[in-house]
Parts: structure tokens; sequence; C-alpha cells
């Protein structure tokens, strides 16, 4: 995967710039880039803290010297002692969604942690429903039995931005998941339980809005690389896309119109274009007038659907002078 670094520094900078502007924690989530060496860029524009979304990968980086990281995906009770000795020596929060999963956490873990209550603010992957404020009562009255396990707040990832057809749609769907949260943070005040923070993060609503009053952090990933599917839902330019494959030609078919690059799902994950009705990997339409410009043998540089997909898939990074940037080994 070929990396351009001085885009993705620039990307960073923007968002650092607008959360300092905005008075809110950056937490960017490091499953995109998946790098020790990457996270390194972020630190250098003073980023302290950040989000995983595996026990493996929050021990990969503690490896690496971060002090602070949030685990954002349901606790996975499997991991409950990694997860306790990782909190012996680190800053760790932890997300759940049901009493279930955090009573065998509050039995097990002796560490201090933080836990964010997950909510479902309409993208119905995971989390406690918006609406729902007997839910999050009891989990917080669960931890309650535990001094070392502080209630963080709500978090949210508003993962149906990615729905959006405009930029304006995402704004709409990022603003309806903010006001839903404050909506459960007030009902839940107004009954005696005190929410400390309120957390969002996704690329397309991150990216878009300039305001974040009222949300206290946040936690998006995907900006550091973008990718063609932020830049249709218009959350950025095509020139912020900071990451392409290179693939060869491999073949060529001008009766058809097309060549054949060697680069399909296994490279480029299974998102796809489709050509004529059919999902298409590795074959390109190219305009009549182009086709010669493509012998077999010349390189084709592929902007990525979804670029967190595509670096988990490559395993490696090579920068514009050819150096090889190494990711989480797995
Ligand atoms: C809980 C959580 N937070 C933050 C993110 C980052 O969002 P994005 O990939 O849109 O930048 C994700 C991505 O899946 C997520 O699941």
């Amino acid at each position: 995967m070929l990396i351009n670094e001085q885009r993705c520094k620039v990307n960073i900078k923007r968002m650092v710039e607008k959360a300092n502007k905005a008075n809110v924690r950056l937490r960017p989530h490091f499953k995109t880039h998946q790098s020790l060496e990457i996270g390194e860029w972020f630190r250098e524009q003073g980023v302290d803290a950040i989000t995983v979304s595996s026990v493996d990968m929050a021990e990969y980086f503690a490896s690496g010297g971060w002090r602070d990281i949030t685990i954002a995906f349901p606790v996975n009770t499997r991991q409950i002692n990694q997860i306790n000795a990782l909190a012996a020596q680190i800053h760790i929060g932890i997300l759940v969604e049901n009493v279930e999963s955090l009573r065998q956490a509050v039995e097990i873990i002796d560490s201090s942690v933080d836990f964010w209550i997950k909510i479902d603010s309409g993208s119905h992957r995971t989390g406690i429903s918006w609406d729902d404020q007997e839910s999050p009562i009891q989990l917080i009255e669960l931890a309650r039995k535990k001094p070392k396990f502080v209630f963080k707040g709500l978090l949210t990832h508003a993962g149906n931005t990615y729905t959006a057809l405009s930029k304006n749609e995402a704004i709409n769907l990022q603003l309806e998941s903010i006001s839903r949260l404050l909506h459960l943070k007030q009902s839940l005040t107004t009954v005696g339980y005190d929410v400390p923070e309120i957390s969002i993060g996704d690329t397309p609503g991150c990216s878009l809005l300039e305001d974040f009053s009222f949300v206290d952090e946040i936690r998006p990933g995907n900006f550091i690389f973008y990718d063609s599917e932020q830049f249709t839902i218009g959350s950025c330019a095509e020139t912020d896309i900071a990451v392409g494959i290179v693939c060869p030609v491999v073949a060529r078919h001008p009766d058809r119109n097309e060549i054949v690059i060697y680069g399909g799902a296994i490279h480029l994950s299974k998102e796809s274009y489709r050509i004529n009705g059919n999902p298409s990997y590795g074959i390109i339409s190219v305009p009549e007038e182009l086709i010669n410009k493509f012998p077999i043998g010349s390189l084709v540089v592929v902007l990525p659907i979804h670029s967190c997909l595509t670096a988990h898939l490559m395993r490696r990074y090579i920068n514009l002078d050819g150096k090889t940037i190494e990711m989480m080994p797995i």
C-alpha cells in the first residue's frame, strides 16, 4: 500500500486543529493504520490518547508507549484477564452495553478502568438504544459496587453517516446522533445520575462538522487516509486521499475497453464498484482513447474504497521514498 506521508500529516493536523479549536479531546481510532510508526505522526502533533478495536491492538500500542487507550468494542469477556493485566500498567477504557458482560468484568478486573456505556444513536450495530434510560441506570448501579470502575460517560459511533448520499445528509445524521445522546444524558441527569462525558466518532461526521458543542471527545480514525467512499460522501477532497494500491496491468481487452490488474478482493477487500451490474475485482473500464496508456506491465494506482479494510489486508505501507512502514504483526 503506497502512503503519502505528507498528506497523512496534513490530515492529522487538520483534525487536531479542529479538536483544539472546539476544545474537545481527540482520541483517534488507530485500527485504521495499525502502525506504531504512523502513531508517532499523531504524537508529534500532541495526541496522547487513542482508540483501538481489540485487546491485542491495545497491547501493541501500549508496547509503543501509549498510556491512555480506549478499547472501543463491547468488552470481550473472554479477554478480561488480558484487560486486567493491561489496566494495571496503563489507563484503559472499556465499552459496556449489557449487565451480563459488566458483571463478569466487575468480578475479575481489580485495576482501575474507565467504562463507557455504548449507545446506539441510530446505526443499529451495537449499543443500548438512545431512548432506553433504564439499562444505563442498571449498569451505573452495578459498577458503583466496585469503585475502581469509573463511569466515564456515553459513547457512540454514528456509523449510519456512511449511508449518506451527500454532505448535508451526513451532517444531519451526525447532529441527530449528538442530540440523541444529549437527550439521554439529560434524562439520566434529571433522575440523579451524572454523565461526565459524551464521546462521538466517525470520519464523515467529524470531518464535516465544525461545531462540537456539548461533546467532550471525538474518535475518528479513517480521516488519516480517507478513501473513495469518503470522497463520495463528501467528507474529503480527492486530493486528501493519502493511500493507494499499486497494481500491475496483467491483461488487456481493448474490444471491451477493459484492463485487468493484479489486485482483487484479497488485496482491496470485497467492497467493490460494479461494472455492467457485476461486482468487478481487478477489471477496470478505461475510456477508449486512454486504453493504450495501460500496456501490460504498467502500474495503476487504485484508491481504496474503504482504506481501513485495504490497509488491514496489505499489512504494510511503502512511502513515496520507497521506505517500508510496518504494521502490527498478526
Ligand atoms: C467505536 C468506534 N469509534 C470510532 C470509529 C472510527 O470511525 P471511522 O472509521 O469512521 O473514522 C469506529 C469505526 O468503526 C468505531 O467502531
